[in-house]
C-alpha cells in the first residue's frame, strides 16, 4: 500500500513513475535488459537524454543561450563548483542567506572568493529580505541565493534583481514547482530529489557566457564548459536518475506543465497553512509573505506532545513529518507529486488530533 509521504528528500515520486519504472526494469525498450544495464553512449539511451533535455528546456521555458547540464555530487558540490567555474581568485562574490542552505553555500564559496553578505536573515531564519533591503557590492562576479529554503520553509515570493551581476540559484527544493523567468538567472542548479527525480543527479541551467571560465584546477568532469561541450557524458552519467528524470518530466508535462502543477502547489499550501493558522494547536513562525509552497513547517502548541503526534501520523499513514533536526517541530514537504488528496487527508488527521487532546 503507498502512503502519503511527506519526506524533505529523497522525495516521494509521482505513482505512475514508479509504476512504468517497474514495467520496464527487467526488459526496457523491447531490449531484454534494464535500461540501467545498457551502453549511456548507445542510441537508445542517448535518445532518452536527449528527450529528458528537451522536456526540461520545454517546461522551464529556457531561451536560446543557456545550456542544460546533467551532473552529478549533489547540489552540495555546486556549492563549489559554481565559485570554480564563474570566478577568478580574488573575486568577490554576493549571497544572500535566508537559512541552512545558503549558509552551507557561503561557507564552501569563501573558499575561493570574498563573500559580501548582501542580506542575513540569520538566527531564526523565518523571513526572506525585501528587494531595498538586499546591499549589493557592487563589484559582485555573481549573486547567490535560495529560492527555497528547505528546512526553514522559507521562499521567496520574488527574483532578486541584481542589475549586471549574474543571478545565481539553488533551486534544489523549488525547481518546477511554478513557471519562472529564466532569463532572469545566470544560473540555476538543483538536486533531482525533491521534483525531479531520484537522487544522484543535479540540473544545471547556465547562460553561455557564464561558461568557459572554469579556474585552471577544476576537475574536469566539473568544468561546465567540458561538461557541455560533451552533452553532460563527458564520463558515464547515472543514468537510471537521468531516465527517471526524462519519466517525470513527462508526467508533468501531461498534467499541463508548470501552468498547471502551480495552481495545484499554490491550493495545497493554501489549504495547509489555513488549518494551521486557522487552529490554537498548531502553529507556523514564518513571515506569511515568506511561506514556503513545499516545506511547510509547523510546531504544537505543546511540544511535549510532538512524538505523540509523529507516531499517530506514521501509524495512520503519514510518513516523514519529523521536522529537520536544527529546527525541531513537524515538516511537510509537498512537492509536486503530493495530490491534493493527500494534503486534505492531513490536514483531516491534524484535526482529530487536535480534537483527542482537548
Ligand atoms: C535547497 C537545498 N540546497 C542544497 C541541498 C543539498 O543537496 P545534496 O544533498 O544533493 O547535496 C539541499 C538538500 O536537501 C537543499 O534542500
Amino acid at each position: 500500500m503507498r502512503v502519503y509521504n511527506f519526506a524533505a528528500g529523497p522525495a516521494a515520486l509521482p505513482a505512475e513513475v514508479l509504476a512504468q519504472a517497474r514495467d520496464e526494469l527487467l526488459d526496457w525498450n523491447h531490449d531484454g535488459m534494464s535500461v540501467m544495464e545498457v551502453s549511456h553512449r548507445g542510441k537508445a539511451f542517448m535518445r532518452v537524454a536527449a528527450e529528458a533535455e528537451a522536456d526540461l528546456r520545454e517546461l522551464l521555458a529556457v531561451p536560446s543561450g543557456y545550456k542544460v547540464l546533467f551532473m552529478q555530487g549533489g547540489a552540495s558540490a555546486q556549492f563549489s563548483f559554481v565559485p570554480m567555474n564563474l570566478t577568478a581568485p580574488g573575486a568577490t562574490v554576493d549571497y544572500i542567506n535566508t537559512g541552512h542552505w545558503s549558509h552551507k553555500a557561503i561557507r564552501d564559496a569563501a573558499r575561493y572568493c570574498r563573500v559580501h553578505v548582501a542580506a542575513d536573515s540569520g538566527g531564526a531564519y523565518t523571513s526572506v529580505p525585501a528587494q531595498r533591503d538586499l546591499s549589493f557590492s557592487g563589484r559582485a562576479a555573481y549573486v547567490h541565493y535560495t529560492p527555497n529554503e528547505t528546512i526553514g520553509g522559507v521562499e521567496f515570493g520574488y527574483v532578486p534583481d541584481t542589475g549586471a551581476a549574474p543571478l545565481v540559484a539553488d533551486m534544489s527544493s523549488n525547481i518546477l514547482s511554478r513557471p519562472i523567468d529564466v532569463s532572469k538567472f545566470g544560473l540555476i542548479y538543483a538536486g533531482a530529489q525533491k521534483n525531479i527525480g531520484p537522487a544522484g543527479l543535479v540540473v544545471v541551467v547556465v547562460r553561455d557566457d557564464l561558461i568557459g571560465h572554469a579556474r585552471p584546477e577544476t576537475p574536469g568532469v566539473f568544468d561546465y564548459q567540458a561538461v557541455a561541450a560533451e552533452g553532460s557524458m563527458l564520463n558515464t552519467p547515472p543514468t537510471f536518475a537521468w531516465y527517471m528524470a526524462g519519466l517525470v518530466f513527462k508526467w508533468l508535462k501531461a498534467r499541463g506543465g508548470l501552468a498547471a502543477i502551480d495552481e495545484i502547489n499554490r491550493r495545497k499550501a493554501q489549504m495547509l497553512y489555513a488549518a494551521i493558522d486557522a487552529s490554537g494547536f498548531y502553529r507556523n513562525s514564518v513571515d506569511r509573505d515568506a511561506r514556503s509552497r513545499m516545506n511547510v513547517t509547523f510546531s504544537l502548541a505543546r511540544p511535549e506532545l510532538d512524538g505523540e503526534f509523529l507516531r499517530r501520523a506514521d501509524a495512520a499513514g503519514f510518513k516523514n513529518l519529523k521536522g529537520h533536526r536544527v529546527v525541531g517541530g513537524m515538516r511537510a514537504s509537498i512537492y509536486n507529486s503530493m495530490p491534493v488528496d493527500g494534503v486534505s487527508a492531513l490536514i483531516e488527521f491534524m484535526r482529530e488530533f487536535e480534537r483527542a487532546q482537548a
